[in-house]
C-alpha cells in the first residue's frame, strides 16, 4: 500500500507575511476540521515555498507540536558551491531542514530552458543531500497531439533517473504533470492520468525492478482542485498531487487532502 502525498508547490507566489498566514491558515485546517486532520494522518504533507520564506515557515511549522507538514524546495542548483550567482546548493537546503525538492518542473524545462542532463544533476545532488527529490514529468500538447507521449516520458525518465540506484529510487518521488494541464483549469481526466502514471510504473519496473515500481510513488499535477481530487485519488496507480493554483489558499489545500 503506498502512502498518499499532496504537496504543494507555491511557485513565486507569497511575500515572507504571506507565506506565513497561509501556513498559519493550513495548520489551523489541519487541526480543527475534522475529515481534514483525520486525511493528514494518512497522507505525506509537503509544501514548497519561495527560497525566502522556507527558514521562517519551517520555524512557524516547528513551532506547533505535531503539525504534519513537511518543507520542501521549488528547485535547487546542479552544482555543488562556488561562483553561481543567485543558486543555491542541496546542502544549503539540507541545512534548513528541507525534506524534499521539486526538480526539473516544467516551468524550469520551458522558461529556464533545464534539460533532462542538468535536471539529472540536481536529482543527484537533491539525493547526495539526504532530500527527496520530486521529479517533474510531461508532456506538451504539441508532443501528445503527435503521439510523441511515450517518448517524451521516456527521455524525461531514463534522463532524469541516470545513475540512480535502486536504493534511492525508494525515497524518489514523481510527479506525472501534462504541460497543457498546468494552471489552465483543463486537468487531465482521471483515465487519462491514470493510463499514463500506469506507463510510468511499466517503465520504472523495465529500468529496476517490479519490487520498486510497485512502491513507486507518482503524482499527478495539473489543475488539481478540491472537486477533481477524488476522481483522480481513485485510481490505481495514482497516489497523490502536486498542486500549484489551489495551494495558494488553506481552504482549497486542505480541501485536496481532505479529499
Ligand atoms: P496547477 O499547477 O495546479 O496550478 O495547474 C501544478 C504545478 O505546476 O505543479
Amino acid at each position: 500500500m503506498r502512502k498518499k502525498h499532496v504537496i504543494g508547490n507555491w511557485k513565486m507566489n507569497t511575500t515572507l507575511p504571506e507565506g506565513l498566514k497561509l501556513v498559519s491558515g493550513i495548520i489551523d485546517l489541519l487541526a480543527n476540521n475534522a475529515g481534514v486532520k483525520k486525511a493528514a494522518g494518512e497522507t505525506f504533507i509537503g509544501i514548497a515555498p519561495p527560497f525566502t520564506s522556507l527558514s521562517d515557515v519551517s520555524a512557524l511549522i516547528k513551532k506547533t507540536p505535531g503539525a504534519p507538514l513537511h518543507v520542501g524546495a521549488q528547485n535547487v542548483s546542479s552544482r555543488d558551491s562556488g561562483a553561481y550567482t543567485g543558486e543555491i546548493s542541496a546542502a544549503m537546503l539540507a541545512s534548513l531542514g528541507v525534506s524534499f525538492i521539486i526538480v526539473g518542473h516544467s516551468e524550469r524545462r520551458t522558461l529556464y530552458h533545464e534539460q533532462n542532463d542538468e535536471i539529472n544533476q540536481k536529482v543527484l545532488k537533491t539525493l547526495g543531500a539526504g532530500i527527496i527529490p520530486v521529479l517533474c514529468i510531461g508532456e506538451t500538447l504539441e508532443e501528445r497531439e503527435n503521439g510523441q507521449l511515450r517518448s517524451v516520458i521516456d527521455a524525461q525518465l531514463i534522463g532524469g533517473l541516470a545513475s540512480v540506484a535502486p536504493d534511492a529510487m525508494k525515497k524518489l518521488i514523481i510527479a506525472y504533470e501534462p504541460v497543457w494541464a498546468i494552471g489552465t483549469g483543463k486537468s487531465a481526466s482521471a483515465a487519462e492520468a491514470n493510463e499514463v502514471h500506469a506507463i510510468i510504473r511499466a517503465r520504472i519496473k523495465e529500468l529496476y525492478d517490479e519490487k520498486i515500481a510497485e512502491a513507486a510513488v507518482i503524482l499527478y499535477g495539473g489543475s488539481v482542485k478540491p472537486d477533481n481530487a477524488p476522481a483522480l485519488i481513485a485510481q490505481k496507480d495514482i497516489d497523490g498531487f502536486l498542486v500549484g493554483g489551489a495551494c495558494l489558499a488553506a481552504d482549497s489545500f486542505c480541501g485536496i487532502i481532505g479529499a
